[in-house]
């Protein structure tokens, strides 16, 4: 049997690894500029790739790191745990295989450069050779900036998963370790390096993540003693005013973009093009990676579906390491998982190209009402219970409403409406739509000054109706559940749906809600394609809506986990009791829900999964709650659901 795990252990066992008679400096980058074929449309970075030939300058042995995989070749057997052998784990630095620095320094050369030894953003605020008082303060102010997040190839947002071991502070003394960042990073800037990365990653049985922005709600952007391809840089986005390829009727216009780009990038590239893409509303999201590949939703989807409905083809570096197209003609069934099955599960996808549509006008309106004063909490509720019998029409209106419900104070409630978004309508047909409601609003002594603007192109009217998010996750938790439209189509459900969502609200929780529906496009908005791995429970909802605890900075990690637990089984309980065998949104989620593999994937799970053992035998890409995920979990010290461990087999075998 051929595996490379147990080659290692034969070589350790000669005492061959990782001992390098090669001279590193001798060796020179692996990257093969390639002449592309007839159907193919890369871009410039998406021709310099990696071919055999170009390792045969590296000793075998070493060459034996880079080489491509082959998941012909029986994967490897199911092995006994031993909790006492790290061979059952990813390799973990400090582990006899880890690859020694000479063999780290063979692979920066292949790559051309571009491998950063990871140096958290914080480390500026510690004692050492890294403290530097003015950047630490810099530091500080922005760890809750995404723009600032995202241009470091470590950090994430969602800063309780890396297990938050390097913080900002005004206390050098204290510690700063790299808990769950990455070991080292590749700024990649071709495909050469992601086909590297993989193979030496799969090779060498070292964990492999893949970080983008770090928009993860779930920290799957980090992973302690892994490599991370960061995709950051690979910007390029090019606009196809005739589309055509074999396989697809699309013959519109259509823009490819490379997987850094994130939604203001693209926004404004379709602006100057007078088009527009579906993309979600956050400005530093990375539209063609965790964000289409988990589904993608928009202000737009509730005339033209999700984000992952619009791609005509995607470029991608499979686990095996070969770089290949996926498409409707091409490797169809990996199109198919690409498009909604989650990022970091079936390769690196380096570039998509998604349709364009005519740009459009749009109307918002924003508006924010309170209880308190003389509104009553009862007709606070009423006035919110009332927007709700709304939620079939204004989506079927082609509509998204994107509002918040949160506690103002020790006994009130918060209603901001931020914004409602109105594609192709008018001020007029606008105020039409929303008011019946607001007519109810004032019947119950709501008054509501609502700001509608009519904004002339789709970019106008997002860059000014959603301001930047800060996000600052130490000390708290999201959940998210869609709620079906079939508890709409009664009174008695709307009324059981809406209780219990108020009742999150009136223990103090934070809500984000979207009224939206994603079913396949209509009418003038056709063109949408829905047969991929996008959750079904997105075309039976109309409202998505996410829940956030928060706790107090100083519980210890066994209050921490019953707060957890009670958030996970209680707060999102109760959502799930009043919406059996819907769903949750895999991008914006729980790391720790319950039977995740239905919450995020319903009936497409199966087929997933076929998938993954099928193109990932190695399980080279993981991520929690991803697709094939149960079969490893991070070890953490202290048993909280993060980054801050070692990858090891679940599975127990006598
Ligand atoms: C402020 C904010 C606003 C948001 N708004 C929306 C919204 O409007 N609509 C919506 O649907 N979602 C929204 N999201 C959720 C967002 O879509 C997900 O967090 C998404 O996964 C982010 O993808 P990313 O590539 O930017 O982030 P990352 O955290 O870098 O990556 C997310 C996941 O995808 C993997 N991945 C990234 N790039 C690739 C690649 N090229 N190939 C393979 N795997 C890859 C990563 O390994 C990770 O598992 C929002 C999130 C935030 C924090
Ligand atoms: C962002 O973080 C800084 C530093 O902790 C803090 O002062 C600021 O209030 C935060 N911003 C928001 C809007 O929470
Ligand atoms: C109304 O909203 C628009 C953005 O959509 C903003 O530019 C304008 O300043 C707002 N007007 C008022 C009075 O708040």
């Amino acid at each position: 049997m051929k595996h490379d795990r147990l080659l290692f252990a034969a070589a350790v066992a000669a005492n061959l690894l990782p001992v390098f008679a090669q001279d590193p400096s001798a060796v020179t980058p692996a990257v093969t500029k390639v002449t592309p074929g007839p159907g193919d449309h890369y871009f410039e970075f998406e021709t310099l790739q990696l071919v055999e030939e170009s390792l045969n300058q590296l000793e075998e042995q070493n060459k034996a790191l880079f080489n491509f995989g082959d998941p012909s070749v029986t994967p490897p057997p199911v092995e006994k745990r031993d909790d006492e052998d790290v061979s059952y784990c990813k390799v973990f630095p400090g582990d006899p295989l880890w690859p020694r620095p000479p063999m780290w320094d063979i692979f920066n050369r292949l790559l051309g450069g571009g491998l950063i030894p990871s140096l958290p953003m914080a480390s500026a605020c510690y004692e050492g050779e890294e403290y530097d008082a003015e950047r630490c303060e810099f530091v500080e102010a922005n760890f809750n900036n995404s723009y600032v997040t995202t241009e470091d190839p470590i950090e994430i947002l969602a800063i309780s998963f890396q297990g938050m071991t390097c913080m900002p502070t005004t206390d050098p003394t204290g510690s700063c370790t790299l808990g769950g960042y990455p070991a080292f990073a590749v700024d990649v800037s071709n495909v050469a390096q992601v086909q590297l990365a993989v193979n030496f990653a799969r090779n060498s049985g070292i964990r492999l993540i893949v970080k983008n922005t770090g928009h993860d709600f779930s920290g799957k952007s980090a992973g302690a003693g892994s490599l991370s391809i960061w995709t950051h840089n690979l910007k390029d986005m090019e606009f196809i005013p005739e589309y055509s390829a074999e396989g697809t009727d699309w013959t519109g216009p259509a823009i490819k973009a490379g997987s850094g780009v994130q939604a203001y990038d693209l926004y404004e590239f379709c602006n100057q093009h007078g088009v527009v893409t579906i993309g979600g509303e956050g400005q530093t999201v990375g539209i063609t990676g965790g964000y289409i590949q988990g589904g993608g939703h928009s202000p737009l989807s509730s005339i033209y579906g999700m984000g992952a409905d619009h791609v005509l083809e995607m470029e991608v570096v499979t686990p095996d390491g070969h770089f290949v197209t996926a498409s409707k003609s091409e490797n169809e069934e990996l199109f198919w998982a690409l498009r909604g099955g989650g990022g970091s599960t079936y390769g690196v996808v380096t570039s998509m190209t998604l349709k364009a549509r005519p740009d459009m006008k749009v109307t918002t309106t924003t508006f924010t009402f309170t209880s308190g004063g003389t509104v009553t909490k009862e007709n606070f509720w009423q006035g919110v219970r009332y927007f709700f019998d709304y939620f079939i029409p204004f989506t079927d209106a082609g509509t998204y409403s994107y509002f918040f419900l949160m506690p103002a104070g020790p006994e009130d409630f918060l209603f901001l409406m931020q914004p409602f978004f109105a594609p192709q309508m008018s001020i007029e047909e606008t105020e039409t739509l929303l008011g019946p409601w607001f007519t109810q609003l004032a019947d119950l002594g709501i008054t509501v000054q609502a700001n509608f603007t009519h904004h002339s192109t789709f970019h106008a009217a997002w860059s000014s109706s959603f301001p930047l998010e800060v996000i600052d996750k130490r000390y708290n938790a999201d959940g998210s559940r869609l709620f079906p439209r079939a508890n709409w189509e009664d009174k008695e459900t709307l009324d059981a749906t809406f209780n219990a969502w108020k009742t999150s609200i009136e223990k103090g929780i934070i809500t984000i809600n979207f009224n939206i529906a994603p079913t396949l496009a209509r009418g003038n908005f056709a063109g949408g394609d829905a047969d991929n791995s996008v959750n079904p429970a997105w075309r039976e909802t109309v409202m998505h809506s996410i829940q956030s605890i928060s706790w107090a900075p100083d519980l210890s990690p066994e209050e921490i986990l019953e707060v957890r637990d009670s958030f996970t089984n209680g707060d999102m309980q109760r959502w799930r009791d009043v919406s059996p065998g819907a769903g949750s949104y895999l991008g914006e989620a729980d790391r720790i829900e319950p039977n995740f593999q239905q919450a995020f994937y319903g009936s497409h799970y199966e087929r997933l999964l076929a998938l993954k053992k099928k193109v990932d035998p190695w399980d080279v890409f993981w991520a929690a709650t991803a697709v094939g995920s149960e079969g490893w979990e991070v070890v953490t010290e202290n048993g909280l659901p993060h980054e801050n461990g070692r990858l090891c087999r679940v599975e127990k075998v006598v």
